[in-house]
């Protein structure tokens, strides 16, 4: 049952006579009861959706958000796992609701059989509509679909790890998931005892259904983010699986909301910068001008989520597939595949397992994304053009012709932040070729939509 904001503030201020808990028991939540009253000179602060605590003091004005934080566990994302952005495949944009452990286990062979687990994907996520509508009447526990997986999850996440793979879960810190099945609030430690009882080791936590007074309609009273009723709901469930075993690997789908930027890491691995990817360059373009802006918040154990891959959906070209990969790589987003492997074409199999790329989105010494500049002599772009990023071997530059001809891209060494050289050695990171050395310059013939993956390294400093 879900209690309106109105509701709750009204309780916050009931000062009946009766308290039966105590002056500072419990004076409420669900189901709330006649007993969800407080002692004259207490209000009744919501803990948690479940528990309503009475604490001294009568100043929370009604026109405040109501503050959840109060009791809401602080406990950090594990740091067993997401310390590199995940690199796997996930169920939603190529299925949709149309999933079954069929599709899911193709799918895993097809990362041993296309090479995809040699370079080093692991994931196998499913998305929503896994469960029945209803949860167990008794224990309250969500149930996987029979039709779909006649066998229970359990035996798809044996099957995934006899194949030294991993396997995820998907989940909704609202009262119903995005496709209406049963969401997680208030049943974050039912939930989390059974993907762990199935040894689930990764989490995508979505945002749909949430009940008004569990949303913001304005920052939190201190300012600070990570107190804010959205981040509350993904903290409520990041405690109950902090201590499941695998250790799970936390994806907030939060679409961008409650700056999430600013609090992600400490609550999860990951977390979505925007809603739902389309298999379209202008996707490709407007994710990028948004992350850009946020990519300071990239790191070890911290990944700003440009949604699940296109490649092998719609009618990208093979240049506008290049970039999708490219971007994400060195933007260190993580990379779930979303499409039928088995569909994909030998050239976008080359793309996606390439090595050199992927190299530097898990590289284990170097956490930052490469960042973007804009050489003096080119036109600033929305979003930028070049980008600069370390890796173990070195300094790269990313080159993005967003523009809709082929162009010509002119590279100058001096230009290339932490590369102040006059020559340097140019590595194409596609084709794993060394192009030559270069003195001050290089120049780069693009195809429209179309990304340069170079690795530059220094001859002689000037
Ligand atoms: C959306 C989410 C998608 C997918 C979908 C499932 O909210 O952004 O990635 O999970 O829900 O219903």
């Amino acid at each position: 049952m879900v209690k309106s904001r109105s509701y709750l503030a009204a309780l916050i201020f009931a000062l009946p006579a009766l308290y039966p808990n105590g002056a500072s028991g419990q004076c409420g939540g669900l189901p709330l009861t006649e007993s969800a009253v407080c002692p004259e000179g207490s209000v009744c602060v919501p803990s948690d959706i479940s528990y309503f605590q009475s604490l001294p003091g009568t100043n929370i004005p009604l026109s405040s958000p109501i503050h959840l934080a109060v009791g809401t566990p602080t406990t950090p994302p594990s740091k067993a796992v997401g310390k590199l952005p995940a690199l796997g495949w996930n169920t939603w944009n190529a299925y949709r609701c149309d999933i079954s452990e069929e599709k899911i286990l193709a799918a895993a062979r097809s990362f041993v059989s296309l090479g995809l687990r040699e370079a080093g994907y692991e994931y196998v996520n499913i998305d929503d509509c896994w469960a029945l509508l209803e949860r167990d009447p008794h224990t309250k526990e969500q149930i996987p679909d029979p039709i779909k997986f006649p066998n229970g999850i359990k035996a798809v996440a044996d099957e995934i790890h006899s194949l030294d793979l991993k396997i995820g879960i998907y989940g909704d810190a609202g009262t119903e998931t995005c496709a209406g099945y049963p969401g997680s609030l208030g049943y974050e430690a039912i939930d989390a005892a059974t993907w762990a009882s199935w040894d689930i080791d990764y989490l995508k936590y979505d945002n749909c259904n949430v009940p008004d007074h569990w949303n913001d309609d304005r920052a939190p009273p201190d300012g600070d983010w990570y107190n804010s009723n959205s981040a509350i709901r993904f903290r409520r469930m990041g405690a109950a699986i902090a201590d499941n075993d695998p250790p799970m690997q936390y994806d907030l789908c939060i679409w961008g909301d409650a700056h999430v930027w600013t609090w992600g890491a400490r609550v999860g691995h990951s977390w979505r910068m925007a809603g739902d990817s389309t298999p379209t360059w202008e996707y490709i373009k407007s994710i990028m001008s948004i992350n850009v802006a946020h990519l300071s918040s990239v790191d070890f154990f911290s990944h700003n989520d440009m949604d699940m891959m296109e490649i092998g959906n719609g009618n990208l070209t093979i240049e506008e597939e290049r970039t999708h990969f490219a971007v994400w790589a060195f933007m260190k987003s993580p990379i779930l595949l979303g499409t039928d492997l088995a569909a994909l074409s030998p050239e976008e199999v080359e793309i996606i397992t390439n090595t050199e790329l992927i190299a530097f989105l898990q590289d284990t010494t170097e956490g930052k994304p490469a960042l973007p500049f804009t050489p003096p002599n080119s036109i600033s772009t929305d979003p930028p053009q070049f980008y600069s990023g370390r890796s173990a071997k070195g300094i790269h530059v990313f080159i993005v012709n967003t523009n809709d001809e082929p162009t010509t891209f002119e590279l100058d060494f001096a230009e290339v932040p932490g590369l102040n050289l006059s020559s340097a050695g140019v590595h194409d990171m596609w084709t794993s070729t060394n192009m030559g050395i270069f003195s001050t310059g290089f120049n780069v013939v693009l195809a429209a939509h179309d990304t340069a993956a170079l690795l530059v390294t220094p001859v002689s400093q000037k």
